[in-house]
């Protein structure tokens, strides 16, 4: 706030303060007067009611007078005239400091006993997956969808099908480190031919036929091109999270349209990092519980590699 815009605001609230103070204090005065039949507002209604003009209760002006020394001691003691901090020093932020500090306490101790655990063996703890499904709902559901299945651009994590790797370690990293999907533009390189083509042989890979597109030519181009990051086989590669291109599984839409938009125009995604803000215990959880989303015979798979 500007200096000039905070005296304006302490200034209009003092002046406003001690007006009313001496409006009280006027209307006191009146007290023990002798009332007299011009004493009126000179307001009538049905011919004869008239309004006196009285003055107030005496209680009712010192709950006045009270109110008035309340403000003014929580102006003192609290922010509120113009940018002036109040002698307590209380703030919003350190107020929602304090209290999130008592919930980690707690949540501590409720997390402690998961410390340093493997997510495959959390898996199979009941009481584990249920906080991991909490913590799911609360940090997850708004980009993967409440059930982990996930939305266009959004991937699904119930199907076995991982960009970057479904092994528990590479859950952990994937979610405290967070991760970039970078698909680059293709139409410069191939043309709009050359993308035809090379949707063409993309969608052969999962058996499908495009409405244009050489396919031979295609497979020429992905060799060329594609490989490096899809695998010769077009399997993807989870070292820099290419997805697989033969399982029918689309992270951005399988429609022949929509693939031939992705190898024109390219892609970027990603997931945010989330060490900071929920810490190796909680990720740990979540993992477990990601885990869990593939149902119990792929977990008892997992724990006895
Ligand atoms: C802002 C949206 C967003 C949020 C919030 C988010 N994610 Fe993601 N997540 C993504 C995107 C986008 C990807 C895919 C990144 C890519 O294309 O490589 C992803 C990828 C993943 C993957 C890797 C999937 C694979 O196939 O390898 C996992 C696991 C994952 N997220 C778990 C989580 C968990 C657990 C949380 C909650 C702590 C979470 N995500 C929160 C957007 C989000
Ligand atoms: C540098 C590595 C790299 C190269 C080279 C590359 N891709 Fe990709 N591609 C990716 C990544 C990473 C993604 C996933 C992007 C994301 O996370 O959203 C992807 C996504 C795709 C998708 C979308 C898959 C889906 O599930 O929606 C298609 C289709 C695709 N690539 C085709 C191709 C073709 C065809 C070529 C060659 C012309 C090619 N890519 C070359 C890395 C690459």
């Amino acid at each position: 706030m500007s200096p000039i815009v905070s005296a304006m605001i302490i200034a209009i609230v003092l002046l406003n303060t001690a007006a009313m103070v001496w409006l009280l204090l006027w209307m006191r005065k009146r007290r023990g007067e002798p009332q007299t039949a011009g004493d009126t507002t000179g307001h009538v209604w049905d011919g004869d009611l008239r309004e006196y003009n009285n003055p107030l209760p005496r209680w009712w002006l010192w709950l006045f007078l009270i109110s008035v020394a309340f403000a003014l001691a929580y102006l003192l003691l609290y922010p509120g005239l113009g940018d002036r901090r109040g002698t307590l020093g209380w703030t919003q932020v350190k107020q929602w400091e304090e209290m999130q500090a008592a919930q980690e306490r707690s949540a501590r101790s409720i997390l402690a006993r998961f410390d340093g655990r493997d997510p495959a063996a959390l898996a199979g703890d009941p009481a584990a997956v249920a906080i991991g499904r909490n913590l799911f709902a609360n940090n997850c559901a708004a980009c993967h969808g409440s059930d982990g299945r996930g939305a266009t651009g959004f991937p699904n994590l119930t199907d076995g099908d991982w960009l970057w790797g479904g092994d528990p370690e590479t859950i952990v990293t994937t979610v405290s480190q967070g991760r970039v999907g970078v698909m680059a533009p293709w139409i410069d390189v191939l043309g709009e031919k050359g993308v035809d083509d090379a949707a063409a042989y993309v969608l052969s890979l999962s058996g499908r036929k495009a409405p244009k597109g050489d396919v031979a030519a295609g497979q020429a181009q992905f060799n060329t091109y594609c490989t490096a990051c899809h695998g010769p086989d077009g399997r993807g590669n989870t070292a820099v999270g290419a997805p697989n291109l033969t399982d029918g599984i689309w992270l951005h839409g399988g429609s022949a349209a929509k693939v031939r938009e992705t190898i024109a125009h390219g892609r970027q995604n990603a997931m945010p990092a989330q060490e900071a803000r929920l810490g190796d215990t909680r990720i740990r959880l979540l993992a477990a519980y990601v885990i869990s989303l593939r149902g119990p015979t792929r977990v008892a798979a997992l724990d006895s590699r």
